[in-house]
């Protein structure tokens, strides 16, 4: 019966409040080292409410089964739920259709999936991928990889002081050469967010794609890919409330179509002979082999949470936790944030003087405080301020005021011990 008190109806409302639905997330209610639990590690990781835990559940109780290859009634089920989580994330999506939803491991597999289709097709000598100085490893590392095999040359937007990109020196990189660019929505080692829809335009008027990083962007705000305008938008299932391993690649279908298959397998053929194969259509060309079909539908549950959630009271909630915070670090002597453009997600990274970021993590933890200290992979971000690492606090909604107040203490309890 405790449990269940938690529980929300499998029916969710068309509006919950934000501040009512913290006690979903029954990670939330731990106590770490004899203290109650602030978890402000969300850009690593978000915690998932009860209903995505119970669908994922659900599904290997009852339905489990291997999907689009059995006419026995479990594969039919497990088929239709897998496949109508498609059809939710292309509205959630605002896609033109479901063909251009794809699903994969996660973001970085997104990536790669285009980097090797789409560059190896597009890609040739002389050629360049134009990214941006404030890009994740897995928006990098594949475009170097596809560039070095194709002789093409990766270019990089120059970030100013503030970790906002630098407009002119984009409009100045974007040229003839330019097969394709690739941004992030939001940045997850600073927080930045990027004005994709303009920067999408800018690339459009010479006629290049753009591909687009949400991982930090979909659990913050709604997106809307052709209100963008954007040719592919990545992002994974595990920081926006759902499982982890199991993520989205949109793209626009006429692009979709026009690149050769990423992996090879069952699934995604047509037929296959020793001579030659032809392959699906869109979307199963690209998803060879068994998927992820628990995690497909604990996605499926958290797009239906986060629809029951009205998303402008959760950006301006997540908005007065960062303006709170940003305050509060600010006010202790000895911390540097690193990272104030003027248009930032829930995102602080900063620093202590004299003190390892990796110290302040460590502290901070044994008060039940969980942030997340390194690099980011975003190595760099951090050269472009000097620094080794960072200390790195990263909201989602159910985050309170209260909590900004214990990572307060908590951060006068690391100066205290090592300042
Ligand atoms: N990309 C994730 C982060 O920023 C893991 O922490």
């Amino acid at each position: 019966m405790e449990i269940l008190a938690h529980r929300i109806p499998e029916v969710l409302p068309a509006a919950m409040s934000v501040a009512g639905c913290r006690h979903h997330f029954p990670l939330l209610r731990q106590w770490v080292n004899g203290k109650p639990l602030v978890y402000l590690d969300n850009a690593a990781t978000s915690q998932k409410p009860q209903v995505v835990i119970d669908a994922m559940m659900r599904y290997y109780e009852s339905e489990n089964s291997n999907i689009h290859r059995g006419v026995h009634t479990l594969s039919e089920k497990a088929t239709q739920a897998y496949e109508s989580v498609r059809g939710k994330v292309a509205h959630f999506l605002n896609a033109a259709s479901e063909r251009e939803i794809i699903f994969v491991r996660g973001t970085t597999e997104a990536i790669n999936l285009v980097a090797f289709s789409y560059g190896r097709k597009a890609l040739g000598p002389g050629d360049e991928v134009l990214i941006s100085a404030l890009e994740h490893h897995s928006n990098i590392v594949p475009w170097q990889i596809a560039c070095e095999e194709r002789g093409a040359k990766l270019r990089v937007v120059p970030m100013d002081d503030r970790g906002e990109l630098i407009q002119e020196e984009y409009a100045k990189l974007l040229t003839s050469r330019t097969k394709l660019v690739a941004l992030t929505h939001v940045s997850n080692a600073l927080g930045t967010v990027n004005p994709v829809r303009e920067m999408i335009a800018e690339a459009h008027r010479h006629g290049i794609p753009v591909l687009i990083d949400g991982a930090q962007g979909v659990p913050h705000m709604p997106v809307d890919v052709r209100a963008l305008d954007a040719d592919f938008y990545a992002f994974s299932a595990h920081k926006m409330f759902g499982p982890t391993g199991v993520g989205i690649l949109y793209g626009k279908a006429e692009l979709l179509e026009s690149m050769p298959p990423y992996q090879g397998g069952g699934d995604m053929i047509k037929s296959v002979t020793f001579e030659k194969t032809t392959y699906s259509d869109l979307p199963h060309k690209f998803e060879a082999g068994t998927p992820n079909i628990g995690g497909g539908i604990g996605l499926g549950a958290a797009i239906d949470y986060l629809n029951a959630l009205d998303m402008k009271a959760v950006m301006a909630h997540e908005h007065d936790l960062l303006v709170y915070a940003t305050e509060q670090l600010g006010g202790i002597e000895a911390v540097r944030i690193i990272g104030t453009a003027p248009r930032k997600a829930g995102v602080i990274s900063f620093v202590m003087e004299g003190i390892h970021p990796h110290d302040i993590g460590t502290i901070l933890d044994a008060e039940g405080i969980a942030i997340r200290t390194g690099h980011h992979c975003a190595q760099p971000v951090m050269q472009r301020y000097g620094l080794p690492a960072t200390a790195r606090v990263s909201f989602a909604f159910y985050n309170t005021k209260e909590e900004v107040d214990a990572l307060v203490k908590g951060l006068h309890r690391v100066k205290e011990v090592l300042g």
